[in-house]
């Protein structure tokens, strides 16, 4: 979820016909633009509202770089390895500019905010360089670019959410869309780059949300992902469009009101901050059957020394009350996190602690990652990376173990259950089979009979791997 990754993902929950419901390639257009995304959802979703602005300039989205007049990469800064991955391409691409020294190619995202006009004397072939808070002003730096200037804008805001842009779903599906309900971040845990290259966290207008959740609805789509890095912090003060009366909108009353939409409409959101989720979040997630039992809320460390040295602002003790009480409130609810290891300081102590933290929780599902030291942020100014390379691999690879473990144990308690189950597209093993998702976000595959994507079915486990369930419809 929120590895770096290209936009193929290792899951098949991203699989289907790429643009399928927009006619995204549009002879119409008078030019074609390439767009790869790295990082979040919240930056896959980004790349869509780029689609939508370059749409309306006259540019049409292309899958074939070749074709390209402008190839844009939508870059993840979260650790080295993310940048790494970015720059190998940007070479591929210097390479292809050789040949067609017209095309222009664009770095956006974090990595484009963290390093700026860096980027252009480091990538010499680097035409633009767009933040996270500047994709308006991207036609005219297009225009800029074109005349052979260097295009620059990475200035954040404490204002823009994209609000009244209709993003253009690109890579779709047809059935499950990301809606961002907020945009950067506050909370300054030391690792994180974040809010340094996504600015101040500001939530959307709540009624926009609805606007375009219910849109998705009526062209089809049947699940909504709400997008924010802290959602459970989402706060709005405004007037009500419906009672012209002054009201206050959580994230738990947006969620209501986005699962009011329709009850064939799924809504699932990411991600939850243990410190903020309330009970107010989880007694509606239990009201309404379509708000997905299924949340994302990472640990980071099982202990609790570490977790202040993260500025976490929660301890061990807390974060297990939140989850017993998200057993208490949603007894069948996914849970899945968020695990560094080898941060500044981290003893075998705090490692074992977060070992019995997994025990504890028993995650359906774990992204894991080693410490990567990232410039600027407060553990790079304040803590020595001190942590030997091959012990924070060491205690990855014992993390990922017992989460391997874990995970077939999970999806071994669903053998012989059955679950209602949104179809997402064929497999990919199998032209024979299509898969789809449970409440709790696990992938199901099952022979295809008459059944298409989009609709609801009953499906019953009849065997497992530590990554998909196998089942048959009944
Ligand atoms: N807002 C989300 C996380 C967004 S970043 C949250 O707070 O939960 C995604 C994940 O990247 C984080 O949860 C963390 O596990 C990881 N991460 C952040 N900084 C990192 C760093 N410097 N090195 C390795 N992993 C990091
Ligand atoms: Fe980064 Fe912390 Fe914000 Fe998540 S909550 S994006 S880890 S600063
Ligand atoms: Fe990466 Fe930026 Fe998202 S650093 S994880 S793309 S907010």
């Amino acid at each position: 979820m929120m590895l770096e990754q290209v936009t193929k993902v290792h899951d098949e929950s991203r699989q289907g016909e790429a643009f399928a419901p927009q006619p995204a390639v549009d002879q119409t257009y008078h030019k074609k633009f390439y767009i790869e995304s790295y990082g979040c959802q919240m930056n896959f979703n980004d790349s869509e509202i780029v689609a939508s602005i370059m749409n309306q300039e006259g540019f049409g989205a292309t899958r074939n770089y070749e074709e390209a007049d402008l190839i844009l990469l939508n870059t993840c800064s979260i650790r080295e390895k993310a940048e790494q991955t970015v720059r190998k391409r940007l070479q591929e691409f210097r390479k292809l500019k050789q040949s067609n020294p017209g095309m222009l190619v664009g770095v956006l995202g974090c990595m484009a905010e963290r390093l700026k006009a860096k980027l252009l004397e480091e990538e010499k072939l680097v035409d633009l360089v767009v933040g996270p808070d500047a994709y308006r002003t991207l036609p005219a730096l297009v225009e800029e670019a074109e005349t052979g200037q260097k295009a620059v804008n990475v200035l954040l805001s404490r204002e823009e959410t994209y609000a009244d842009i209709n993003p253009i779903r690109l890579d779709s599906n047809g059935v499950t869309a990301f809606v961002s309900i907020m945009r950067g971040c506050n909370n300054m845990c030391t690792s994180c780059l974040v809010p340094f290259t996504r600015g101040w966290d500001r939530c959307r207008d709540p009624y926009s949300v609805i606007q375009e959740a219910a849109a998705l609805f009526n062209n089809g789509y049947r699940e909504v992902t709400l997008l924010g890095q802290n959602v459970d912090s989402y706060y709005w003060v405004g007037v009500s469009p419906e009672s012209a009366q002054e009201e206050t909108i959580t994230f738990a009353s947006l969620l209501e009101k986005v699962a009011q939409i329709n009850p064939l409409l799924r809504v699932r959101f990411s991600t939850s901050h243990p410190k903020d989720i309330t009970d107010e979040v989880l007694h509606t997630m239990a009201k309404y059957e379509n708000i997905c039992n299924y949340i994302h809320l990472p640990v980071q460390s099982g202990s609790t020394r570490v977790l202040q040295l993260m500025n976490r602002t929660y301890t061990r003790e807390w974060y297990m009350k939140k989850v017993t009480r998200i057993r208490e409130i949603l007894p069948d609810c996914g849970l899945s996190t968020d695990i560094i290891t080898g941060f500044c300081t981290e003893t075998e102590e705090d490692h074992q602690d977060t070992m019995s933290m997994m025990e504890f929780a028993k995650y359906d599902l774990a992204y894991m990652f080693f410490y990567s030291e990232r410039p600027g942020t407060l553990a790079a100014r304040r803590y020595q990376d001190d942590v030997p390379e091959d012990v924070k691999k060491r205690r990855l690879a014992q993390v990922v173990e017992l989460h391997r473990r874990q995970a077939l144990e999970s999806m071994q308690k669903d053998l012989g259950k059955t679950f209602k189950v949104l179809v997402e597209g064929t497999s990919k093993r199998s032209e024979n089979d299509l898969f789809g998702r449970n409440d709790q976000n696990k992938v199901i595959v099952f022979p295809r009979g008459n059944y298409e994507k989009g609709q609801y079915v009953q499906v019953k486990v009849v065997d497992c791997t530590a990554a998909t369930l196998i089942g048959k419809v009944v």
